[in-house]
């Protein structure tokens, strides 16, 4: 509830779709202003965590009296070999009260900041208290696309001029690419085929909960990429927009959805508010209108979800809309959707696709399989699943069980493991004191956990050998163990201690498994293609620990109070091995012109406050989280633990660009 100088302006029912107030009338001019919003977090919208309080950017907007409507720029393009025709609608309102004459110019603009094209309206006249849209065309000759790999933006600088002056100016970023659903082939960007290989995610991040400072976007998607995906789902709720910013500059395609699936006024509310902020985005590929929702079998749920489906297309004309459905393909919203969402039931899939065979499909929803970074045991106790991802839950599938029925199906246009990043809640098998949830590939913090490695083998196309588990087990000599490896080379030969334990060739989309008899010392994969060894991936038996090492993901950040970097903290052995066992406390120290904002450790049932300046390593890691004051300097971290050698590092802080000022 947003209440501005004692003036109640509204309710917004969802803490995730975006909203706005005018609050021109109620502006006391150059003196003091009062503004109060009272968010209430004891009502829920999804069942996960969800954050509570205010964890979007809030903006003051000043505009001219005759400006560009809120997210009033939409921009289409058409791409044909050689060139593209833009289409750009431009919305204004005329706050005054007397009609005004205008016309708008647009400009385009390329990555280096170079003039392409630029078209001048007819007038326009806008009548007082009013919207007016404008279109125009543009073509643009060989534009350079957006795609995954070259994620090419554009900037549209738009200027609405009336009376011989520029009145307002309004800048949006955009991409010139094709999509295209094929039931057959699966998904096209710019006429090529290509499989989706995709997470889907929550908004919170160890350390920050959903109080996510904008770079940890960059941070969590260049993991993500690292492992080969090329896809986000926003589950289940409209995303920050600064998540999709960094989608439209990393290349990463995104389903964007809304939380409510619903045809009334506040259904069409919420999804009107996230179609007009987010179609400009050449990363968003899809609205997804809901998730495994009552009605998701029912005529009923048919009905809802097609005048959405209307409605969105009113909105935006191009892009398909889904739906994410866990039962039943072939009922209820299946008939109402562009693109049949798969929320798992791996099994009904060839069945709907024969007595669908029109509909294009994608697996919204998959994996769902549950791990703990570094644990190799299950332990109820403590609330940890071992890493073999042969330890399921309740419903089908280890990693390799549902993508090799994706990768093998050129009609299915890919799909999206359930999830990229652990999250708070949902910590299934288990319940409370354990907290948070075990299906990520990556932890809370992102530290990649051994499924990450399936994924990369088999998703990223760059050569991959990597071995599970950790080679400390005082205790288990001579007990026969399984050693799992991940390799997309043609074969892997196992070694323990120099011994051969045998070779065996690779097969697509396929873990490796040998059984040894644990003796501490090295086992080590070798990889080979064409006969030649092309990689070795060894695990070491590490001394006890010995020291703290810090490495912050950059060693030099903004100035402006918003900046991090990510130190990851490692526990070493004397000959700086990660001891896989660790779990010393790490006490922290910050001084400069930087803050410690959060710390963690990707333990699902630690307790420890995310807002302290201690942590307990997990399995060897643990992370903190700084984040730079609006001043330029040298930030200085040191971590020390009883008994170990302590690190320090230093974090540069530059003059950075605020965000939003000017
Ligand atoms: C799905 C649901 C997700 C999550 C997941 C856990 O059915 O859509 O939000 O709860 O199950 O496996």
């Amino acid at each position: 509830m947003v209440v501005f100088n004692g003036h109640y302006l509204g309710v917004s029912l969802s803490g995730y779709a975006p909203f706005r107030y005018d609050v021109t009338d109620y502006v006391n001019y150059g003196t003091r202003n009062v503004l109060v919003v009272r968010a209430d977090a004891t009502l829920n919208e999804g069942w996960f965590y969800e954050g509570a309080g205010i964890y979007r950017h809030v903006w003051l907007t000043k505009t001219s009296i005759l400006h560009v409507a809120d997210c009033g720029t939409f921009v289409r393009s058409q791409a044909r070999p050689g060139g593209a025709t833009v289409v750009i609608t431009t919305e204004m309102d005329n706050d005054s009260g007397a009609a005004m004459a205008c016309q708008v110019v647009s400009t385009i603009v390329d990555a280096k900041g170079k003039e392409i094209a630029t078209a001048r309206s007819l007038a326009a006249t806008v009548p007082a208290g009013e919207r007016r849209a404008v279109e125009q065309r543009v073509a643009v000759t060989n534009p350079a696309l957006w795609s995954v790999d070259a994620p090419n933006l554009y900037r549209l600088q738009t200027a609405v001029e009336a009376g011989g002056r520029t009145m307002d100016r309004y800048e949006t970023t955009f991409g010139i690419r094709s999509i295209r659903f094929d039931a057959d082939r699966g998904f096209f960007l710019n006429g090529q085929p290509l499989k989706v290989k995709g997470t889907c995610n929550h908004q919170d991040h160890g350390g920050v909960g959903a109080a996510m400072p904008d770079r940890l976007q960059t941070f969590r998607l260049e993991k993500l990429k690292e492992m080969g995906s090329n896809g986000v789902r926003c589950s289940h709720n409209p995303p920050t927009p600064e998540l999709l910013d960094a989608c439209d500059r990393m290349g990463m395609l995104a389903i964007d959805e809304t939380r409510m699936m619903a045809s009334t006024a506040e259904g069409f509310d919420q999804l009107e508010r996230l179609i007009r902020r987010d179609r400009n985005h050449p990363s968003v590929f899809l609205w997804c209108l809901g998730n495994e929702e009552l009605e998701q079998t029912t005529e009923r749920g048919a009905r809802i979800v097609n005048s959405m489906r209307r409605f969105a297309k009113r909105l935006d004309p191009t892009r398909p809309i889904t739906v994410a459905q866990n039962r039943e393909f072939g009922k209820g919203v299946s008939l109402a959707v562009d693109v049949q969402g798969c929320n798992y039931r791996e099994e009904q899939i060839d069945g709907f696709h024969k007595n669908f065979p029109k509909q294009p499909m994608i697996g919204t929803e998959t994996g769902s399989i549950v791990s703990t970074r570094g644990a190799y045991e299950t332990d109820k106790e403590k609330g940890y699943v071992a890493a073999f991802d042969a330890t399921v839950y309740r419903w089908p599938g280890a990693a390799q069980d549902w993508w090799k029925i994706y990768a093998e199906r050129p009609f299915l246009a890919g799909a999206f493991a359930w999830t990229g990043f652990d999250y708070r809640g949902e910590p299934t098998p288990y319940g409370w004191p354990c907290i948070s949830s075990h299906f990520g590939l990556l932890d809370v913090c992102g530290f990649p956990k051994d499924n990450f490695y399936y994924h990369q083998a088999w998703w990223s196309g760059k050569p991959v050998l990597y071995v599970l588990p950790h080679w400390n087990w005082p205790g288990k000599e001579g007990q026969e163990m399984e050693i799992w490896v991940h390799c997309n080379l043609e074969r892997v030969e196992l070694f323990l201690n120099g011994q051969s334990q045998g070779a065996q060739n690779a097969t697509a989309n396929t873990r490796l498994v040998w059984k040894v008899k644990y003796a501490p010392g090295t086992i080590e994969a070798r990889g080979f293609k064409s006969g030649a060894q092309v990689l070795a991936y060894r695990r070491e038996t590490t001394g006890a620990a010995a020291r703290v090492v810090l490495q912050p993901d950059r060693g030099r950040i903004d100035a402006n109070g918003e900046d991090v970097s990510m130190v990851t903290v490692e526990i070493q052995d004397g000959q700086g091995r990660v001891v896989p066992v660790a779990d010393n406390e790490v006490v922290f120290q910050i001084s400069g012109p930087g803050k410690l904002i959060g710390v963690c450790n990707g333990n699902p049932s630690s307790h420890e406050p995310d807002r302290a300046e201690r942590r307990r390593a997990f399995q060897g890691l643990c992370m903190a989280i700084v984040q730079a004051e609006r001043q330029a300097g040298e930030i200085r971290l040191e971590a020390s633990s009883a008994g170990l050698a302590g690190a320090s590092v230093v974090i540069a802080c530059q003059g950075g660009r605020l965000r939003g000022a000017g």
